[in-house]
């Protein structure tokens, strides 16, 4: 039984907070979503009955009564600032450390300190170093009743109603637990929740913060609680400030106990037994640091034994039994010498800043990429500023802020070239797209030369030997030139090669050969990937080869008129990409190009590893209550089968399955003549397989 279907007055004190803390949650969001999104989640009748309810609990409780209670807040006035909390027992700051030599410092230091000798055991816990706010939130009997931001350490801000709005933080513990106990950890926003919300903002013409860090810590620190609630925030729990009993007497084992308590605790962290090991895992999080969904600034090295923490105690404002190893900072700050624009493969002109090489998280970056026209305008980057690069795992750098003050006098705004800066052709912008592109085609050389790359890279036919360094040799002397050359290297310039520099009878050798596996027999996918087509990806490429089996048919149905129609048949291939395969295979230039190749390459048919079943490639969607299966269970099943599995019908279905109570979906399925099948049938024709 949900909490809302007990009567009022059989609540529990304890159920009544939980409601009423529920409450204020899904009626803040309504207000979020009602006032600031115009998308009502609640209808008006829902939305009266819950506010009906959430006044009859606070009569029976009024002990109860939430300061963001929404009986509270209708008219009312916001604070003028936060209240201040006096925290039962400090909170203190971190020692860091920055080098890896640093480590046997600090764990030198404690044996001292403890008088053990080298031999003596000592377990630290290491964890990751959670970029965000710390909290401290206070239970009494288990229940959740203040919340306060670190502050100065000894004084925090009364962050109560906010912090309770935070998804994960438990209103109440799961007992057993001390009679009085400070939980401390803290608040951060995942970089997905940070993207969205910047977008959101964005699209709302609102301030976009800078890092997940600011966007937690402008959302946590909001007078009105309801935007808080409206923000994605997460905690972590990590140590504990007062408490009125121990029940544990490891960090290790405190941890167990705030999981148990009902606290999210990261699930890096990790027991080490000496220094290597704490060192492994500082070098292990260091890799990991970039796929992780929220920031971390570095790991964190805690003494396990409780006896031996409160032996080490304090030193001014940070324990003497825990330390912060940093990474090195992943922002920095140089100057943007000089915006270059580079012309790629096909056409796109891609603005790139030359930068004052700078050492960005133990990297050293001397570009950052600008992205388009429309990103220095909104940014207002120009050359000679003083700029903030980003360097986010291994995604190019980026340009996150400029920092006007320090602009030079006689600074201009960047004004895009008009020409394409390697063959002068005219630069030309699709109305629908932010790019910029030059018109030269097949004249505009560097176009060429991408093309070129392209067309023998790891991922395309795959030529060892023909890294892009000898492309570009091999098109400035003029012997390759377009894709066809690369066939006719050997018989053309075979006797040059083997008289150039760095050349010698091996290397021309492994050459050839790896030339000659590619004419020998070459993947269709990888073939039709290589060309380049614009907006054509592998993922593409694969289904072209899959729908259409081989190279010639490809090419024939493209030119027919119902080329079209063929290509937007296929999922995930829509009008626009498939009006650029059209024009591409339809380009005089192209034709001739791609009969030559296909005489000097042994195309493959398309291998699908796959066994067919009368669903493979197919486009199934499921409506209606099944009877022997869940949703997930029939949908696996399908998806196992090689079909795609879509929410909704349309032209591009093929199969419909009817559950009990099907509803429109059935009924557009009959418009539209597609085949529907009964529960049985679906299984029926699984069972072929
Ligand atoms: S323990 C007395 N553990 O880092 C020790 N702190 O630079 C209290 N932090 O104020 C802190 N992750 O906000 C601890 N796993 C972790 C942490 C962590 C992040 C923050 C915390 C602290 C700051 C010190």
């Amino acid at each position: 039984m949900s909490l809302r279907e007990i009567p009022v007055q059989d609540l529990t004190p304890l159920e009544a907070q939980a409601e009423l803390k529920e409450l204020a949650r899904t009626l803040a969001q309504a207000d979020v979503e009602y006032y600031q999104n115009d998308a009502p989640s609640l209808t008006d009748a829902q939305y009266d009955s819950l506010k009906k309810r959430n006044e009859a609990i606070e009569a029976l409780f009024p002990d109860l009564v939430l300061p963001e209670s929404p009986s509270l807040k209708v008219g009312a006035k916001a604070a003028e600032g936060f209240d201040k909390i006096t925290h039962l027992i400090p909170m203190l700051s971190l020692s860091n450390i920055f080098e890896e030599a640093d480590i046997l410092e600090f764990t030198d230091r404690i044996r001292r300190f403890l008088n053990l000798t080298a031999e003596d055991p000592l377990d630290f816990v290491a964890e990751p170093k959670i970029d965000g706010l710390s909290y401290s939130a206070l239970y009494e009997n288990g229940v959740y009743v203040k919340g306060a931001t670190r502050g100065d350490g000894a004084q925090g801000e009364d962050i109560t109603a906010n912090l309770s709005t935070i998804r994960g933080l438990p209103m109440k513990l799961q007992a057993p637990f001390p009679e009085k106990i400070e939980i401390r950890g803290e608040v951060y926003m995942t970089k997905a929740d940070f993207f969205a919300l910047n977008n959101e903002q964005e699209s709302l013409n609102k301030k976009t913060f800078a890092n997940p860090r600011n966007a937690a810590a402008g959302s946590l620190r909001q007078l009105d609680p309801s935007i808080t609630a409206s923000r994605k925030l997460s905690v972590f729990a990590y140590t504990v400030g007062f408490t009125s009993e121990e029940l544990w007497t490891t960090h290790a084992e405190l941890l167990e106990h705030l999981k148990r308590w009902g606290f999210p605790v990261s699930p890096e962290i990790q027991l080490c037994h000496n220094d290597d090991e704490l060192l492994a895992y500082y070098r292990q999080m260091g890799e990991k640091r970039a796929a992780l969904s929220y920031d971390i600034d570095g790991v964190v090295y805690k003494i396990n034994r409780m006896d031996y923490q409160r032996r080490l105690g304090f030193i001014s404002r940070a324990p003497r039994w825990a330390i912060a190893h940093k990474f090195p900072p992943m922002q920095a700050q140089t100057i943007l010498k000089k915006i270059r624009v580079q012309v790629g493969r096909t056409g796109a002109l891609t603005p790139v800043a030359d930068l004052e090489p700078v050492n960005v998280g133990g990297v050293m970056v001397s570009h950052a990429t600008l992205h388009n026209a429309d990103e220095i305008e909104r940014k207002d980057i120009r050359e000679a500023d003083t700029v903030i690069i980003q360097r986010a795992g291994d995604v190019i750098p980026q340009i996150v802020a400029v920092l006007k003050d320090k602009r030079p006098s006689n600074s201009q705004p960047f004004e895009f070239p008009k020409q394409c800066p390697i063959c002068h052709s005219h630069v030309a912008r699709d109305p629908d797209e932010a790019a910029h592109y030059c018109t030269g085609g097949l004249i505009c050389s560097k176009q060429a030369v991408e093309r070129l790359k392209h067309f023998v890279s790891r991922d395309a036919l795959d030529i060892e030997g023909l890294g892009k360094k000898n492309i570009e040799a091999f098109f400035e002397k003029g012997w390759i030139k377009t894709p066809i050359d690369v066939f006719y290297l050997k018989e053309r310039h075979g006797e040059a090669l083997l008289n150039t520099e760095g050349w010698g009878e091996k290397s021309v050798q492994n050459l050839w050969d790896a030339i000659q596996k590619v004419a020998d027999g070459t993947a269709l996918d990888k073939f039709i990937f290589a060309l380049g087509i614009r907006q054509v990806g592998q993922s593409t490429a694969r289904l072209l080869a899959e729908q259409f089996g081989s190279f010639s048919h490809l090419s024939e149905e493209m030119k027919k008129d119902t080329a079209m129609e063929e290509l937007t048949r296929i999922d995930g291939i829509g009008e626009v990409m498939a009006a650029d395969i059209i024009d591409f295979f339809n380009e005089p230039n192209n034709e001739k190009l791609l009969e030559e190749l296909q005489n000097k390459i042994n195309l493959l048919p398309f291998q699908t590893n796959r066994i067919q079943t009368p669903f493979t490639g197919k486009t199934v969607v499921f409506t209606g209550s099944l009877e022997h299966m869940t949703r997930m269970e029939a949908k696996s099943l399908a998806l196992a089968a090689g079909a795609k599995v879509s929410g909704s019908v349309s032209a591009k279905t093929d199969f419909v399955v009817l559950g009990a109570d099907a509803g429109s979906k059935a009924k557009k399925a009959a418009e539209l003549g597609i085949r529907t099948l009964s529960e049985k049938e679906f299984k029926d024709m699984l069972e072929i397989i």
